[in-house]
């Protein structure tokens, strides 16, 4: 979706009513410096979210603050820069993302892929709106699953430069809207949202009290707009009044046909919702059908407005939507307005028990790899570096390898709280330290932890771990004896040269 830019300025002049209270959540603008207050709303810099990227300002001015910076992130071909950001959990959040390029009219923005956790969103591609000048937004409504969300950029096969954002927006909604959805297994991601036979402004806060934009649909000629009186109020989903006092309506007995969402889709379900209240007198009786397939029959609306929608509808390139009145209907077919977003699975996430457990591994290593932020494992192209995952909706960590990194620090006892893991790899870096209890890892196969600085003794309940078959400890800094229980372990490749151990004593 885009947004003509000069629009979305004329659309934020006006004075916000005391009354209202603010949408509530966090909204953050990529590559500033410091905060700012634009209308009203507190938009935080990114310098607390996110690790890595470049903050960079747009070479031309532009008259929107918030696309006026852009944080861009090394163009590496399977890995993800992720924004974190502290959620309540079980929220139910509307996500923006914003992107307006800073190269210049010349040049191509990337393609790249967006994610939030474990789940690839969409592919960001900005390419036609920037040619006409406007800015591009992803929206979708997600469940904070834990106390962060994350949404991340990767670079997928079609990347060709560095990926970037402008503005990255968190809203919690009330639980109430789209709660036919089960979003604990699926996310939505917005497609089209419009107000139909309105022409002004883009709808958006204070109209709509979660700053969801409603757009004026322009595809359909001739526009019979009528402006009505709407008693409508807490309709489901909370559509803003103002996309009720507008509508697009037909005379008698005439059909309205929409090509709407706009353009194509991919093949997916949609959750789809229409909007309708009677700001006349009569009634209005139709049926609605979407690409000849019935939708709802003898739909009658009402002044107190009501909304029509389907939970999962299968979709594919080019949409119609037909309203066609009934016999007994006192005027044509209306519409006011129509939210359709794509029913998008959920990627699933990483065991919550190794996530914890990575995370107090990070905070350990002084500098730990750029893309070690967002879900471990999850999209399984874009797992951490270093890290391969087991399969299914809750993976787990099953190696850990992350071998001449030239990476400091010392390793967390957390280690031992990762018991799929098989191997763990951190030969040729500068690691100190002593080496952690690892006998709650039963699945160990191979540990080394070679060429590092490694201190104090061998533990020797590395001797009780029946499946480690290869350790090796060379050049390091350990002393002490080599436990007996690694000594006469059988089929145990132990090295240990290189280190300032004792001799054993005299068998
Ligand atoms: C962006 O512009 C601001 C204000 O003009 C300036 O302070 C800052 O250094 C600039 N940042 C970059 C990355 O050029
Ligand atoms: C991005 O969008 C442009 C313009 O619509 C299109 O020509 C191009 O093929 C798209 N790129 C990718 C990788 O989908
Ligand atoms: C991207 O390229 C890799 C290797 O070149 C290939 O295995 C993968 O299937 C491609 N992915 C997509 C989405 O085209
Ligand atoms: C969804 O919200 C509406 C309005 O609050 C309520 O009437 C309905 O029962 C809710 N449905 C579910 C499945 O929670
Ligand atoms: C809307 O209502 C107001 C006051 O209730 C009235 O003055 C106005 O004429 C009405 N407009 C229409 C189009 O019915
Ligand atoms: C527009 O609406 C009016 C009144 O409902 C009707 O008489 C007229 O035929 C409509 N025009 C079109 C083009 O649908
Ligand atoms: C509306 O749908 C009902 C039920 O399928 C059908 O009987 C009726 O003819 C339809 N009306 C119109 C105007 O198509
Ligand atoms: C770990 O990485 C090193 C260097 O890249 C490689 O030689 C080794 O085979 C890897 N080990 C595993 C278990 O993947
Ligand atoms: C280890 O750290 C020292 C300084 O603390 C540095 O000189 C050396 O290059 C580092 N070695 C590796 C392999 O990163
Ligand atoms: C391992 O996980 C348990 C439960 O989540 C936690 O209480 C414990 O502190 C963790 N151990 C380490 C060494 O982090
Ligand atoms: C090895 O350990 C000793 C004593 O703990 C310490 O003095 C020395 O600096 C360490 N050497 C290296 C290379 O880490």
């Amino acid at each position: 979706m885009s947004l003509p830019l000069p629009l979305l300025l004329l659309s934020l002049l006006s004075i916000l009513p005391q009354s209202l209270s603010l949408p509530k959540g966090t909204l953050i603008n990529c590559g500033a410096p410091v905060k700012s207050l634009i209308d009203g709303r507190e938009w935080l810099p990114d310098t607390g979210f996110v690790s890595v990227g470049t903050p960079r300002n747009l070479t031309a001015p532009v008259l929107v603050p918030v696309l006026s910076t852009v944080r861009s992130f090394p163009n590496n071909p399977h890995r993800k820069y992720c924004y974190t950001v502290q959620v309540y959990r079980n929220a139910r959040y509307m996500v923006r993302t914003t992107y307006y390029y800073y190269g210049g009219p010349d040049d191509t923005p990337p393609v790249f892929d967006l994610i939030v956790d474990g789940t690839l969103w969409a592919v960001v591609n900005t390419t036609e709106d920037f040619a006409k000048g406007e800015s591009t937004y992803y929206e979708g409504v997600f469940l904070a699953q834990g106390k962060t969300m994350s949404v991340c950029l990767g670079s997928n096969n079609y990347t060709e430069s560095d990926p970037f954002i402008s503005a990255l927006e968190f809203v919690i909604l009330e639980d109430s809207l789209y709660n036919s959805t089960d979003f604990k297994s699926y996310g939505l991601g917005l497609v089209a949202r419009h107000g139909f036979g309105y022409t002004g402004p883009v709808i958006r806060y204070p109209d709509d009290k979660f700053d969801r934009f409603w757009v004026p649909f322009e595809g359909y000629n001739p526009v019979n707009v009528s402006n009505t009186n709407v008693s409508v109020s807490d309709l489901w989903n909370l559509p803003p009044l103002k996309v009720f006092q507008s509508e697009l309506t037909t005379g008698q007995a005439e059909t309205i046909e929409l090509n709407w969402p706009p353009g194509s889709v991919r093949e997916s379900n949609y959750y789809i919702a229409l909007y309708f209240a009677l700001g006349m007198l009569g009634s209005r009786v139709f049926n609605i059908s979407i690409n000849g397939v019935p939708y709802y029959e003898n739909l009658d609306v009402t002044p107190e407005g009501l909304v029509v929608y389907a939970r999962k509808w299968p979709l594919s390139g080019v949409t119609r939507i037909t309203l066609t009145p009934s016999a007994g209907s006192s005027g044509g077919a209306l519409i006011n307005a129509g939210e359709v977003f794509d029913v998008l699975p959920l990627g699933g996430t990483t065991l919550t028990r190794d996530v914890i457990a990575l995370e107090s591994v990070k905070q350990r290593i002084q500098n730990p790899p750029s893309d070690w932020n967002g879900d471990p494992c999850l999209p399984r192209q874009y797992s951490w570096t270093g890290i391969t995952c087991s399969s299914g909706p809750r993976p787990r960590v099953v190696t850990l390898n992350l071998t001449s990194m030239g990476l400091s620090g010392s390793l967390s006892p957390s280690f031992a709280n990762m018991t799929a893991l098989s191997n763990i790899w951190l030969g040729k870096n500068n690691f100190s330290g002593p080496i952690p209890d690892l006998s709650s890892l039963k699945r160990l196969e191979k540990l080394h932890l070679e060429d590092n600085h490694f201190s104090g003794d061998i533990p020797s309940s590395l001797g009780n771990i029946d499946s480690l078959h290869e350790l090796f400890l060379q050049n390091n800094n350990l002393t002490g004896q080599v436990p007996t229980g690694l000594t006469g372990k059988s089929g145990l490749d132990l090295r240990t040269s290189g280190n300032s151990l004792s001799a054993p004593p005299p068998s």
